[in-house]
């Protein structure tokens, strides 16, 4: 039997890469297609020591890049992916093979994205990411300047990340290159949300022509700074409002598009979805499938920051099992059929309130 999970070709096919998840109509415990976007954690180690990311506080699996070898058996299966994330929970740009990666994807003509958080994106680097093909680059900033940094990413390392994007930009100018489409990233907090103007300014000051405010992920108990009374989103204030509606006014003024509605995603605004409901409108579990460096099949990437354990939510394993064994496995039909249900999988259970990007 053919491992391939590509057939048929999608009908219609997504319009728009960012967009995938518009691609699914049915929502039944069976997915009828295959997924169109893959995020591949290309590896769990970090540099950094945020504030809001589980893997600070915890091991989530043992320390591990994804090999090229699992990478190439997870992709081969999919040839007609639309869209490839190389990130979950770690830095991807600590990777050697990652260039390689990256262009085994653009060969087949695939949308390809990561955030990073910028502290490796050393010029001698630049022109080999432009030459990949690379279609995003998204930086994880979080702040506007050195000492905020600080506080939420846990090092001093913030002049060093803007000198890297502002260099990467300048040499996209000077060559002409289009891609990658470099953004910026904020996860937001009611700590933080006061830079958000100034995030804006500082954008259009390195080069950068897109900012998004990423809403903050967060477990029951929190940890660090992701908990409800730092979610900005959880439950806006007039004056936070007014902050955003601000510096999207600068974004309007200095040619930035600052993204702060979550709209890139499935569920689209937060105040349209329905209280009682929050996972209601949710259609990753239909469009996507997330891999851990390991080869641990999780929902999403929403997962590791909204509940603990790999082990309560994993939907199957790429080193043992084909992706179309795993995705239509009794866990992921099980998994589908709770989501559409009154209750939720536990990952699940906060999501919409709780949107990341
Ligand atoms: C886990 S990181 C992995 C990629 C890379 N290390 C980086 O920081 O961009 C992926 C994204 O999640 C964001 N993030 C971290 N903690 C978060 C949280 N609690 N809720 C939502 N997004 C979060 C990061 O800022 C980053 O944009
Ligand atoms: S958010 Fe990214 S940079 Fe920060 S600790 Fe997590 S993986 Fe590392």
């Amino acid at each position: 039997m053919s491992a391939t999970l590509d057939a048929p070709p999608l009908d219609p096919p997504p319009l728009d890469p960012r967009r995938y998840f518009e691609s699914v109509a049915a929502r039944d415990s069976v997915a009828e297609r295959p997924p169109v976007c893959l995020y591949l954690e290309v590896t769990n180690r970090c540099n950094l020591l945020c504030e809001t990311c589980p893997r600070t506080f915890e091991a989530l699996e043992p320390p591990m890049d994804m090999s090229m070898d699992l990478f190439r058996k997870i992709v081969d299966q999919v040839p007609g992916v639309a869209r490839v994330v190389l990130h979950g929970v770690g830095e991807p740009m600590l990777v050697k093979h990652l260039p390689d990666m990256i262009r085994y994807l653009k060969a087949r003509g695939t949308h390809v994205l990561f955030n990073t958080n910028g502290t490796l994106l050393a010029p001698r680097k630049h022109q080999e990411i432009i030459d990949t093909g690379l279609d995003e680059l998204r930086v994880s900033l979080d702040a506007a300047e050195a000492a905020t940094f600080l506080k939420v990413r846990g090092k001093d390392m913030f002049d060093r990340i803007v000198r890297n994007v502002s260099t990467f930009t300048n040499l996209q100018q000077a060559t002409g290159a289009t891609k990658p489409l470099v953004s910026l990233w904020l996860t937001g907090l009611k700590e933080t949300v006061d830079q958000l103007p100034e995030f804006v300014r500082l954008a259009a000051r390195i080069g950068v022509k897109e900012v998004h405010l990423q809403r903050l992920v967060f477990d029951e108990a929190g940890f660090g700074m992701a908990r409800a009374d730092s979610s900005l989103f959880e439950s806006t204030r007039a004056e936070e409002e007014a902050v955003i509606a601000a510096a999207q006014a600068i974004g309007r003024e200095v040619g930035v598009l600052l993204d702060a509605s979550g709209a890139t995603e499935p569920g689209l605004s937060l105040k349209k979805q329905a209280d009682d409901k929050p996972w209601a409108t949710c259609r990753r579990p239909w469009s996507l499938m997330y891999f851990t460096a390991h080869g641990r099949a999780l929902p999403c990437c929403i997962a590791p920051f909204s509940a603990r354990g790999y082990e309560n939510y994993t939907l199957g394993d790429a080193t043992q099992q084909t992706l179309r064994e795993i995705w239509n496995s009794p866990a992921y039909r099980d998994f589908r059929t709770g989501l559409v249900g009154d209750e939720p999988p536990k990952p699940c259970q906060g999501c919409g309130l709780r949107w990341s990007l």
